[in-house]
């Protein structure tokens, strides 16, 4: 089976480093599409050039289709998105938006990511009860979940897929038991938004976090939030910023103290911009949307898949999950020495990740089946 699909193709010249480099490590940091160094460069050439007479109009019409873009990619409202600089800010907007009171819990899974455990135990200075779910064979498990749960759980708080395994969680089961307990459930997306196909309608998620600097291939300081506008309980904007409200782009006036917020989620962003990462993300956006996520998603799993088949003959083990529910983009596996193997991947341009001590194999939509061969032929 070849799984490279002839239409991906024409997007490896996106990616000049390919006849070199095989970089299978997007669950680290994504590489920047050529056409999204070349709107970079757009934007400088902006400060320098003419286009500089238009350039609040040309910078706040990207931020629109952006929001609208990364709306469309998980299945929300132009409205309920905004962009931000990280996911950790995304997620602390959550976190200290939320109003707990002492005694309120937070619950956590105890193989999460840092970014999304660190802004939540911050809030034990306050009085907030964390606790870590245990996990079930390195997985996220539901019946753990659901023992934890108690009337004072206000938070549910977990990545789409986990860093390490790629570990797929169930969203719409988790997103009924939240909706069913009143439990604020709120997804960081990172490792599954641009490579995986998610509903946050179906799945009922209050509010995702998701930084840009890795499957969206844009750059890092790019992210966007998603906050439901059916969400279950109304965040309040403990940052607040002059871009939170609406000046019509008319910035002839600024003595204006009193404007209202905006009502949508454009309220949590807070002042100026990284306008040349917004032109990055901007480009990378428009790719993805053009490639497709479905097709991502068949493609980087095709690709994984003839790993799979090797990796089973062979004397490694497979650490992710296999299940396709639980499937990602990402496969993990050991073998005897792993840290060896991850050097000897590096010196012949392989690029991995090493994680919790396994191998991170993390494809993306220009990747193809030869690269995989390679891969498979060092192992
Ligand atoms: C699950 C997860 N969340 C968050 C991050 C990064 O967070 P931030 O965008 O805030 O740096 C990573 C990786 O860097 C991650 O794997």
């Amino acid at each position: 089976m070849n799984p490279a699909k002839p239409e991906l193709s024409k997007y490896r010249s996106e990616f000049p480093f390919t006849d070199r480099v095989t970089f299978l490590a997007h669950a680290s940091f994504g590489p920047l599409p050529q056409r999204s160094w070349k709107a970079t460069e757009e934007y400088y050439d902006c400060l320098r050039l003419e286009q500089i007479k238009d350039m609040d109009k040309v910078a706040f019409d990207k931020l629109d289709d952006i929001r609208a873009m990364t709306a469309q990619m998980i299945h929300a409202k132009p409205e309920e998105t905004a962009v931000v600089t990280n996911t950790s800010y995304g997620l602390n907007v959550a976190a200290w938006g939320l109003d707990l009171k002492p005694g309120d819990k937070v619950l956590l899974s105890d193989v999460e990511f840092p970014g999304n455990t660190y802004p939540w135990t911050n809030l034990r200075q306050k009085g907030v009860t964390v606790e870590f779910v245990p996990s079930k064979n390195k997985c996220f498990d539901i019946d753990n979940l659901l023992r934890a749960i108690d009337a004072r759980t206000k938070v549910l708080a977990i990545s789409f897929v986990q860093f390490f395994n790629g570990f797929k969680i169930d969203l719409k089961t988790i997103g009924q038991i939240c909706e069913e307990k009143d439990i604020f459930f709120v997804v960081d997306g990172i490792q599954g938004i641009g490579n995986l196909e998610i509903d946050v309608k179906e799945c009922k998620i209050d509010l995702v976090a998701n930084g840009g600097q890795k499957w969206l291939l844009s750059s890092p300081g790019t992210g966007f939030i998603y906050v439901s506008s059916e969400a279950k309980r109304e965040i309040n904007p403990s940052f607040f910023g002059w871009l939170g409200v609406d000046w019509k782009l008319d910035f002839s006036d600024l003595f204006k103290f009193d404007l209202e917020p905006f009502p949508s989620a454009r309220k949590f962003e807070i002042g100026t911009y990284p306008y040349s990462q917004i032109w990055t993300m901007h480009s990378s956006l428009q790719l993805l949307a053009e490639v497709g996520i479905r097709n991502i998603q068949s493609h980087s799993q095709a690709l994984l898949d003839l790993l799979i088949e090797h990796l089973r003959k062979k004397d490694y083990h497979i650490t992710s999950r296999l299940e396709s529910d639980h499937r990602s983009c990402i496969l993990s596996f050991s073998g005897k020495d792993t840290e060896g193997l991850f050097r000897k991947l590096r010196k012949h341009n392989i690029i991995t990740s090493l994680r919790e001590g396994a191998i991170r194999v993390a494809p993306h939509f220009y990747n193809t089946a030869d690269e995989m061969e390679k891969l498979i032929q060092l192992l």
